[in-house]
């Protein structure tokens, strides 16, 4: 397994565990655009390199100003940070709540950001039958019960949605209990409809809802480190009081600007991934396997009538220089299941090879085994 540090993409850890491919790994462990980062990022920082002998504006006021015009919303309510790890990391020391409630399974870092402030937390399970999505009765009664809900929304691994009455449901009871609802938007923009569906502007004007964006997936810059809370102004001030200085650095920033104004290469995105999400899904179950409906850039996939662990599945892939995400390390989830991107046709396509003959080997093992 390479998710000895939690995460998929840890392209140095499967160095390590299967030697370093000649040319370089084919990562469908971490969900990444698969245009790379738009084109004009390159000109951008070869310019702004020379600007790193200057320490980097402590408040981004240009990237803020750029997140408020494109998502028409108060420059006092956007907080930018080092990746929306950072912002999740910020909320749960800022607001130090005593209990918090997790869907079961969902992105770990909400976990161990809980964990390292010893909060209590209070699991809410749910079903492969219902997709993975939680009952809308059970998660009313469990936040009347806390201070702090974490949601994905998408949630991963699944890349599902809540339905949008559910959230409203949840918001009235969030208000009357004084619960704080934090929504991590990390994928939403993959989606079409992300404007109707993003709940950005109510947070910046509620206090028990904050919304947390990354820019590192949509904009492939993971290296770089970008993402933003929105919130109302005083939870936006607590949060900063918190954040280490400068911790968004001057590249990050500047990449971020110009990745906001990216509109045809964020259409672009948009159109590719719907497309080869459904030829994916649909190539996946001709193989046995089964994928569940996704919105977003990547697929849990369960592995149907074979019998293997998904770590089987990815060495035997890792041998072919491909990386999948094992999910065993999402509480809810067992050894049954796989995690993948999805990327363009031809990477598709060198993937599903990956994937043929990895299962060929598999099952041929185990026959000579038996
Ligand atoms: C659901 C979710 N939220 C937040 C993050 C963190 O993103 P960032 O790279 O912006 O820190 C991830 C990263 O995998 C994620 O999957």
């Amino acid at each position: 397994m390479i998710e000895k540090h939690g995460h998929g993409g840890d392209r140095m850890t499967a160095n390590e565990r299967f030697g370093a491919p000649a040319k370089g790994w084919l990562d469908y462990s971490a969900n990444i655009n698969p245009l790379g980062p738009p084109k004009s990022l390159y000109s951008l920082l070869r310019q702004e390199w020379k600007q790193l002998q200057h320490y980097p504006d402590p408040r981004c006021r240009e990237l803020v100003a750029a997140i408020a015009s494109k998502y028409g919303l108060p420059e006092v309510s956007i907080l930018p940070g080092n990746g929306a790890a950072e912002c999740i990391d910020l909320v749960v020391r800022a607001f130090q709540p005593r209990r918090a409630a997790l869907i079961e399974p969902t992105f770990s870092e909400y976990q161990e950001a809980l964990h390292k402030s010893g909060v209590e937390m209070i699991f809410i399970p749910t079903r492969p039958e219902d997709h993975f999505l939680p009952n809308i009765e059970e998660l009313k009664s469990v936040a009347q019960q806390v201070d702090l809900i974490f949601l994905g929304h998408p949630n991963n691994p699944v890349g599902n949605l809540l339905p949008v009455e559910a959230l409203q449901q949840l918001m009235k009871v969030a208000e009357a209990s004084d619960t704080l609802v934090v929504m991590d938007e990390a994928f939403l923009d993959f989606l079409p409809n992300e404007r109707q569906l993003s709940w950005m502007n109510r947070a910046s004007k509620s206090q028990q809802l904050i919304v947390l964006r990354s820019m590192t997936k949509f904009y492939a810059i993971p290296g770089l480190r970008l993402g933003f809370a929105v919130a109302h102004p005083e939870s936006i001030e607590k949060l900063r009081r918190l954040q280490v200085p400068w911790s968004v650095n001057h590249l990050a920033q500047r990449a971020g600007i110009l990745a906001l104004s990216q509109d045809a290469y964020e259409e672009e995105t948009r159109i590719l991934i719907q497309v080869e999400r459904e030829w994916l899904s649909e190539q996946l179950e001709h193989r046995g396997l089964k994928p569940f409906p996704s919105v977003v850039n990547f697929l849990l996939v369960h592995r149907g009538n074979y019998s293997w662990e998904s770590s089987k599945l990815q060495a035997r892939m890792a041998t072919q220089g491909v990386l999948i995400r094992c999910c065993d390390t999402f509480r809810g989830l067992e050894k049954e299941y796989f995690r993948m991107a999805i990327r363009g046709r031809k990477e598709n396509e060198r993937f599903l090879e990956a994937l043929d003959s990895a299962l060929e080997r598999i099952i041929t093992g185990e026959a000579h085994h038996a």
